[in-house]
């Protein structure tokens, strides 16, 4: 990869997004790991009963057992070392003793790890218990969402194939894809330049290049795209109160193409099948 110290290019707004070098690309390898083998180990405790404030803890504990900070902890204010968003939550859920999960819920839980200041940033929805078709189905559906978005990351592709790929899987399927939450560039900056939008047109929006890093995350909802915040100033929940899911990578830019830094080590991607051959260049794949 050639980039220089000290690279950037422009995005639409005028900001600098950063291009990393293959030592910083080795840094955030280490990072995402350490947020993806996190997930990972929550697998075996996300069963009906436990709280949210419980799977904190362990987060909390597994990441600076692993050499890592919780980069969510004190982030503007965010109380906690992780986020989770159950059922109709979009995301930013924040964990609490009194939410408690049930069977046949779903759930996204989305870790940050910081390791020697890089950030590793990744989530994943889990099934607690017997969890019923049709919100198995949505799991799913987003899974691919964010695949296919991913499988249009290369040199010389553009930010609008990523969001339309995206979006096209979550229409496809009647839901919508949420637009008040984006992707965004990661590296020694949690939320940095560019904005990455889940939905698109072909053809249009920023360049890629090899040495950008950001995170494709797409929400989808069973009803309306409509969220709303509750009063605690962080819990998104949809406005019609439909289930909400969303799964999150943490991707590079390389010269050939992508590198998703954040797979799941132990193979859990995604806790449903994929639905269809909606990607095409994806990492292998498998179900748990
Ligand atoms: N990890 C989230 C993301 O994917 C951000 C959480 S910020 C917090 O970008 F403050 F809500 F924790
Ligand atoms: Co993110
Ligand atoms: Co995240």
């Amino acid at each position: 990869m050639k980039t220089y110290p000290g690279d950037y290019v422009l995005d639409p707004t005028g900001r600098r997004v950063v291009l990393q070098d293959a030592t910083a690309f080795a840094a955030l390898r280490v990072a995402g790991q350490v947020a993806a083998s996190c997930l990972d180990h929550l697998t075996s405790f996300i069963v009906p009963g436990v709280s949210t404030a419980a799977i904190d803890r362990i987060v909390d504990t597994y990441l600076r057992d692993h050499g890592a900070i919780p980069a969510t902890l004190g982030y503007h204010g965010f109380p906690k070392s992780c986020c989770i968003s159950p059922n109709h939550v979009v995301n930013h859920g924040i964990p609490a003793e009194d939410v408690v999960l049930h069977d046949g819920d779903i759930v996204n839980v989305d870790v940050t790890a910081i390791v020697d200041g890089w950030h590793g940033d990744t989530s994943r929805m889990y099934l607690v218990g017997d969890v019923a078709a049709p919100a198995r189905h949505l799991v799913g559906a987003t899974y691919d969402a964010m695949m296919a978005g991913i499988a249009q990351v290369a040199p010389g592709q553009q930010l609008g194939d990523l969001g339309h790929a995206t979006d096209a899987v979550a229409r496809r399927y009647g839901y919508s894809s949420v637009r008040d939450y984006v992707g965004h560039g990661i590296g020694r900056v949690f939320h940095d330049a560019p904005d990455i939008f889940h939905w698109g047109k072909p053809g249009r929006g920023m360049k890629l290049v090899p040495g950008m890093v950001f995170t494709v995350e797409p929400m989808l909802n069973q009803g309306g795209p409509g969220i709303r915040q509750l009063a605690d100033g962080w819990t998104n929940i949809t406005r019609d109160l439909s289930l909400s899911a969303q799964f999150e990578h943490m991707v590079g830019v390389t010269s050939s193409g992508v590198e998703i830094f954040t797979l799941s080590p132990a193979g859990f991607h995604c806790p449903v099948p994929p639905l269809a051959d909606s990607f095409s260049a994806a990492p292998a794949l498998s179900a748990f």
